[in-house]
């Protein structure tokens, strides 16, 4: 009997950041230990491991969501955006991305992959969000570094961008 048989582990093929993606998962493992350790998207962090920190939130089915909280066999077939996938094809940063940079609302960036899926889901259903829907959505996120106003400058910063490059096209 093979060692996967034993463990129960079986393959699951998953959509991440738009390619079909197959690999063997335990029936135990939770989505953001899938996509670091066997895909080898270490863009995902984990924190607590109990849905409270954020720091493992990506996009399934178009809406972000803790990691930590599903088993990898659950997203059997699901579109999955990861950190990894927000740079455009030519490699161009994703417009938050470029924002957190420019206005220093990266520290230690633990939290930054996280923060930065919750944010680009708010910014892809309110081109113009608000002080406090922007504090809303980073309520469910905790940053150890505390950086959370240049946070918001940020988000206020890539809404604009966004906003004016659709306004040139
Ligand atoms: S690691 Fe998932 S919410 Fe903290
Ligand atoms: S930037 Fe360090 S935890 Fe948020």
């Amino acid at each position: 009997m093979s060692n996967s048989t034993l463990s129960g582990s079986r393959p699951i093929t998953l959509c991440v950041n738009g390619h079909n993606r197959t690999a063997k998962a335990e029936p135990r493992v939770n989505l953001a230990d899938f996509l670091r350790h066997e895909l080898g998207l270490t863009g995902t962090h984990v924190g607590c491991e109990h849905g409270v920190c954020g720091a493992c939130t990506v996009q399934i089915d178009g809406h972000s969501a803790r990691s930590c909280l599903m088993l990898a066999v659950q997203a059997q077939g699901m579109q999955i955006r990861t950190i990894e996938g927000l740079a455009d094809k030519q490699g161009r940063w994703h417009p938050v991305q470029q924002a957190f940079k420019e206005l220093h609302a990266l520290q230690c960036g633990f939290c930054t992959p996280g923060v930065l899926m919750s944010v680009v889901e708010l910014l892809e259903s309110h081109a113009d969000p608000s002080e406090e829907q922007i504090r809303d959505v980073l309520s469910g996120h905790l940053c150890r570094c505390t950086g959370y106003q240049n946070i918001v400058r940020a988000v206020q910063h890539a809404a604009a961008a966004i906003r004016a490059s659709h306004e040139h096209e």
